[in-house]
């Protein structure tokens, strides 16, 4: 292969064989533009449903139709060219059976081009995440805190505590035993996650769970410092961008209200002699 030649992008086979190796690094994506600044830096970029209470200002997940989710895996792949696009499927495009999860999973993956879809749920979801795997369809599962249900696990809470622990570790092997390609591990006990990571055959990736998980994911939004409407504790800010665009905001604000803006620089001559533009 050339220097020049791009590089395959990484298949479900690839992130199975991440098991135990080095740590894979995974963060939401909902544009093209924030696809690209994470595309040389992530193994994994999702396509959460998270993008209807970041982008959307839905109050939570469950509102998320799969148009939104189609329009917005659109734009994501357009911004990748090696990390591998994993996408959500939306509350009801999959729990009523295996055939409607097939239909809209497929649907998401022609009409994108993600390389695995994402759903909720463990030995609940574990006869469909068999039937996907077995058509071709590679399958993240997403336990413990499992935002879609939060009216049923009332509210955000830690999952897997006390007599909690064993319906995680129960969903956690049955998605690895029907075929799932990974696990997200969310908003459980850092021993749990460890324990689990330690047990299944398939990458764990943590979110508000270890450091021992084989990868972490967080919500890009929530890491840089733009979506504040709450932070929850996992969620550590590398930057503090709605603050800077704050600043921004105001400056343009303030300057257009002076007169200040647009300067000579940003205007055009009445004459295009010796103009540039
Ligand atoms: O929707 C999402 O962004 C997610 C991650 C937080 C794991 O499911």
């Amino acid at each position: 292969m050339s220097a020049t030649a791009p590089q395959p992008v990484p298949t479900a086979q690839d992130l199975r064989a991440r098991k135990g190796g080095d740590p894979l690094v995974c963060l939401t994506a909902y544009t093209t533009p924030v696809a690209r600044l994470l595309d040389p830096h992530c193994d994994l970029v999702l396509v959460g449903d998270s993008v209807g209470m970041v982008l959307h200002g839905l109050p939570s997940t469950l509102g998320v139709t799969m148009e939104m989710m189609i329009l917005h895996g659109q734009a994501v792949a357009r911004g990748l060219s090696r990390a591998m696009m994993v996408i959500d499927m939306p509350f009801g495009s999959y729990e009523e059976s295996p055939q409607q999860a097939f239909r809209n999973a497929a649907r998401l993956m022609a009409e994108t081009g993600a390389g695995a879809v994402k759903i909720e749920g463990g030995v609940s979801m574990s006869d469909t995440i068999r039937f996907l795997a077995a058509r071709g369809i590679p399958v993240m599962a997403h336990v413990g805190l499992t935002p879609q249900s939060i009216h049923t696990l009332g509210g955000y809470k830690v999952q897997g505590r006390d007599a909690g622990e064993a319906k995680v570790i129960a969903d956690a092997r049955a998605v690895a035993e029907a075929g799932a390609c990974a696990v997200v591990l969310e908003k459980v006990p850092a021993a749990l996650a460890d324990r689990i990571t330690a047990e299944i055959a398939i990458p764990t990736i943590g979110i508000g769970a270890s450091p021992g998980c084989d990868g972490q994911v967080l919500v890009v939004d929530d890491m840089l410092g733009l979506f504040t409407d709450f932070k929850p504790k996992f969620v550590k800010r590398y930057a503090d961008l709605g603050t800077d665009a704050d600043a921004a905001v105001a400056s343009f604000a303030a300057d257009v209200r002076a007169r200040r803006f647009p300067g000579p620089e940003h205007i055009f001559a009445d004459t295009a002699k010796g103009s540039k533009a």
